[in-house]
């Protein structure tokens, strides 16, 4: 078969299981409720943040020309390195976004006799990461610690290193990993951790540092990550590790080496937002309980919600029905996400409601509604 044929073959069987993926432009949504964006703490829509910011920026450059090894490395990278060094009192590196982070990182630190041990849920920029790294990996059912350990039991000691892999706060199920356990584990087995506080950062533990700060387990963790995309209204991620390793990865990680770097202006931004986030602690505490408040009320309908954060995903199953609910909250300017395989397991198509924290009680109840008579 042709490949054009092909392609049309499996884009019209997409289309049959209404698992078809269009990109939507996004239109002035302003009298929308937003649940699809992962803009935790409202950032994005914060004028006098943006407004300070533009009437400051005429000087930043609008690319950095180059990689940040060839004459792209701008002051605004010393500046944010620094800071958040200073915020996390160990070294931080900064990648283009999450994706190029999680993709270079564990294939530069990882040998061919080496084992990654990584959850079954784990982000698609973490799963492209084991297909390129030269170790071995497994992967354990979700949050199954049981068995994270029984892998290790029976296999550690014939590879020269272990890392294990998880997110702190998972991206889609919105569940939080038993971190002490994993510290735990990892110290049995002298493992090496990853974390990706990727939904953590920022709307999450003291000065929104995300989980393993807020559990003081800082020092356990090898490797965290945070991405500005997120909470943090930017573009960009960081790497929070030893110097050793950040000197390291300056030298060997290809997906830092060999592209252009962010923007100075983008990097600015992503540093200013970091430094107003660490004082927006009340605005943490509500996010939580206005997440915990939504999940209460979604719970009267008749579907399984999942989440114990500002990520709820109500799981239906039928793709279908998903998107016909999807369509109900849109004619009631609500917008919120629809995901599907394979983003997610077979058969858990779900709505993933990203709450945000300027959403008033009033709205929430509305969303609610929608679930509970649908
Ligand atoms: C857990 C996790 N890690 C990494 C990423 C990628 O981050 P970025 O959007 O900055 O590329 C995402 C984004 O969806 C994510 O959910």
């Amino acid at each position: 078969m042709k490949l054009e044929e092909e392609i049309a073959q499996h884009l019209s069987d997409l289309k049959k299981g209404s698992s078809l993926r269009v990109l939507k432009t996004q239109s002035d949504s302003s009298d929308f409720v937003d649940l699809s964006t992962n803009d935790y703490l409202g950032i994005a829509q914060n004028e006098p943040i943006r407004e300070t910011f533009y009437s400051n920026a005429q000087h930043l450059a609008l690319t950095a020309s180059a990689s940040r090894l060839l004459g792209g490395n701008h002051v605004e990278y010393d500046h944010i390195e620094r800071f958040l060094a200073q915020l996390y009192h160990k070294s931080a590196l900064f990648f283009n976004s999450g994706y190029h982070l999680n993709l270079g990182v564990l294939p530069s630190l990882s040998r061919k006799n080496d084992l990654i041990l990584a959850d079954k849920l784990i982000h698609a920029s973490l799963i492209e990461a084991l297909k390129l790294s030269p170790a071995k990996n497994i992967r354990y059912r979700h949050q199954d610690y049981a068995q994270l350990e029984q892998i290790l039991e029976q296999q550690s000691s014939t590879y020269d290193r272990v890392f294990i892999v998880s997110e702190s706060l998972f991206s889609m199920e919105g569940d939080w990993v038993d971190l002490e356990r994993l510290v735990q584990i990892k110290e049995k087995y002298n493992a090496i951790l990853y974390l990706d506080e990727a939904h953590a950062v920022g709307a999450y533990g003291p000065q929104g540092l995300g989980l393993a700060v807020q559990l003081n387990l800082l020092n356990k963790v090898d490797l965290l990550v945070g991405t500005m995309g997120k909470a943090l209204a930017s573009v960009g991620a960081f790497l929070i590790c030893s110097e050793t390793i950040k000197s390291y990865l300056v030298n060997t990680c290809r997906s830092l080496i060999y592209t252009t770097a962010l923007p100075p202006i983008n990097v600015a931004w992503s540093l200013m937002v970091l430094e107003q986030m660490v004082a927006f602690e009340q605005e943490r505490i509500e996010l939580a309980q206005k997440s915990s408040y939504l999940k209460q009320q979604l719970q009267k309908s008749r579907y399984n919600v999942v989440g114990d954060s500002h990520i709820l995903s109500i799981v239906i199953g039928d793709n279908q029905a998903c998107i016909e609910i999807s369509r109900k909250c849109e004619k009631n300017h609500i917008k919120v996400q629809v995901v599907r395989p394979p983003t997610v397991p077979e058969g858990t198509s779900r709505i993933r409601l990203s709450v945000h924290q300027n959403i008033s009680y009033y709205e929430l109840d509305r969303i609610a509604e929608i679930f509970v008579s649908s």
